[in-house]
């Protein structure tokens, strides 16, 4: 008796320390003042040219990096799960947060507020042209409370799940057509080399105006003259992307200067806004004739969005036409790639699509996850701060852009096994296994962003892609002759030429 007491007491005093030493802890960190911004760990800045000393070779503390992702490594490695760095040429103070527990605490406290900085040449290009936008900003560069009025009401037009009861067919139509394309071309080597961007640019373009001006724009015809829409619309998207890399990443004064890549990327705004303009009007007549009596559901996102207000109408279609071509387009070659070097995922996929269609796409879907795992359209996911926070006992006053490495992160084995290889059972493997994609912390693979701000066009992209990718893998075999494919970054993933993709008919 006198022993178990003698236990019990033992015990008692124990949890009192535990608990004392606890609330030690506590107040501790409740009277500890923060510390200041400036002591996060991170590279040295100096006035105008920020931290880009550091990136000279030999003298540079962390000399030059070919991509994003040593650059990550290096840092992480260097200063450790935080990491400070200044912006050059005005560009305000960044973040990296290489703990998903650390930046999810920031994007939650922030989601609705929701800054996303970025696209500085639009937002000002869009200010100039107050007479056409009438001072309408879209979802990609509006902010606050301006960004949430505007996205509230584009929201169920583009989320809904009956898009594919309304796309379906069309988009299945576009898919057999692009399929025959390649089919028709896949001798054509040297062209395909040069040129699959341009193929698969098509596609997309021509699967997003179908959503968001309401037609078929003729991109996957044999010859396509100048000055048909559709060529104008991917030349203009080309040169968008092209010149907000020079003008948004590299050094450039084009806030002071119209510079000859500022008159550039204005005059392809302008094409983009008179194609799109065209094109909505045409939409809103053919609705005029057809008249509006229809269930709400067999609506389409044009119909929808023209009946909020034209204006949104067509500045939705706008965005929608910047956001979504190159991006799918990025991704279905990403995904053919991989499945291209792992000829037994396509095996496995094309008995899949092959099977009863009763069965679903549950494998393609964990194949394009696996895809989508591998490289992010945007390597990084980014916030700027709307109040202070304390993260790992710093300050992040407001005005800081928060960034999540998410890329980076999900190709880390201690959240994804055998991280460089490419595994789609891992999507569907169950608790037990431990390739089980549910072990990673669930903010570490973020393709579509995160929370209220994510991507508004992620349900149509993924029907485009399942449409498409199970039309061509059962029709083609995919290969690749050739070395690996090269991801390089200028404000999206990129990939660079040449491709070494070889197709045949699939028996
Ligand atoms: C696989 C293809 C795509 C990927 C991986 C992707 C990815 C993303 C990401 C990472 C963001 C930023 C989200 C955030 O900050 O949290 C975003 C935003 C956006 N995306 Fe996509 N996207 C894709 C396709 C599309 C398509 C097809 C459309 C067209 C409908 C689209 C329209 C948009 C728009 C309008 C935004 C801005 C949303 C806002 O700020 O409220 N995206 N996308």
């Amino acid at each position: 008796m006198s022993r178990k007491f003698g236990c019990n007491k033992v015990f008692t005093v124990q949890v009192q320390c535990v608990l004392q030493c606890a609330f030690r802890k506590l107040s501790a960190a409740a009277s500890v003042p923060p510390k200041p911004f400036s002591s996060i760990p991170g590279l040295k800045s100096f006035p105008i040219i920020g931290p880009l000393h550091n990136f000279l070779p030999f003298i540079g503390e962390i000399g030059p990096k070919g991509n994003i992702f040593d650059l990550l490594d290096t840092l992480r490695v260097k200063y450790g799960p935080i990491v400070k760095m200044n912006g050059a040429f005005a560009r305000g103070p960044m973040v990296v947060l290489f703990e998903p527990e650390d930046y999810e605490q920031v994007y939650r406290a922030e989601d609705l507020t929701s800054l996303r900085p970025g696209f500085a040449v639009l937002t000002y290009y869009r200010e100039q042209q107050k007479s056409t936008f009438e001072g309408m900003n879209g979802t990609i560069t509006a902010q606050g409370k301006e960004w949430r009025d505007f996205r509230m009401k584009v929201n169920p037009a583009l989320l809904k799940p009956k898009l594919v009861k309304l796309y379906g067919p069309a988009l299945d139509e576009i898919a057999v057509e692009m399929t025959q394309r390649l089919s028709r071309i896949k001798n054509d080597e040297e062209y395909l080399k040069w040129n699959f961007d341009t193929e698969m640019t098509k596609f997309s373009l021509e699967s997003i105006a179908l959503v968001a001006l309401g037609t078929r724009l003729g991109c996957l015809q044999d010859s396509i003259p100048a000055d048909h829409p559709a060529k104008k619309m991917m030349d203009s998207t080309k040169v968008i992307f092209e010149m907000s890399y020079k003008l948004e990443i590299l050094p450039s004064p084009w806030r002071y200067i119209s510079t000859p890549s500022y008159k550039k990327i204005t005059n392809a705004y302008d094409s983009h806004w008179k194609i799109s303009t065209n094109y909505i009007k045409h939409a809103q007549k053919a609705l005029q004739e057809r008249g509006h009596d229809i269930p709400d559901e067999d609506k389409s996102v044009i119909e929808k969005l023209l009946a909020i207000d034209e204006k949104v109408a067509v500045v939705m279609a706008n965005e929608m036409l910047f956001a979504g071509i190159d991006t799918v387009a990025f991704v279905t070659t990403n995904l053919l790639y991989h499945l291209a070097i792992n000829p037994k995922v396509q095996d496995k996929l094309r008995a899949e699509i092959r099977s009863d269609p009763e069965s679903g796409s549950k494998y393609f879907r964990a194949c394009l996850k696996e895809a989508l795992r591998f490289y992010h359209v945007v390597p990084a996911n980014l916030r700027r701060t709307s109040k202070p926070h304390v993260v790992r006992g710093y300050e992040i006053p407001e005005g800081v852009d928060v960034i999540a490495p998410n890329e980076y992160l999900s190709r880390m084995e201690k959240y994804y096994p055998r991280p460089n290889e490419f595994i789609p059972e891992r999507w569907i493997a169950d608790k037990s296994d431990p390739l089980y994609y549910g072990n990673a912390h669930p903010m570490v693979t973020l393709p579509f962003g995160f929370g209220l701000r994510s991507c508004l066009g992620r349900r149509i992209a993924q029907l485009e892609m399942e449409i498409f990718v199970t039309r061509f893998i059962n029709e083609l075999k995919v290969s690749w002759d050739g070395p690996p494919l090269k991801v390089v970054n200028k404000l999206t993933n990129t990939i660079k030429k040449p491709y070494y993709f070889k197709f045949e008919d699939a028996k």
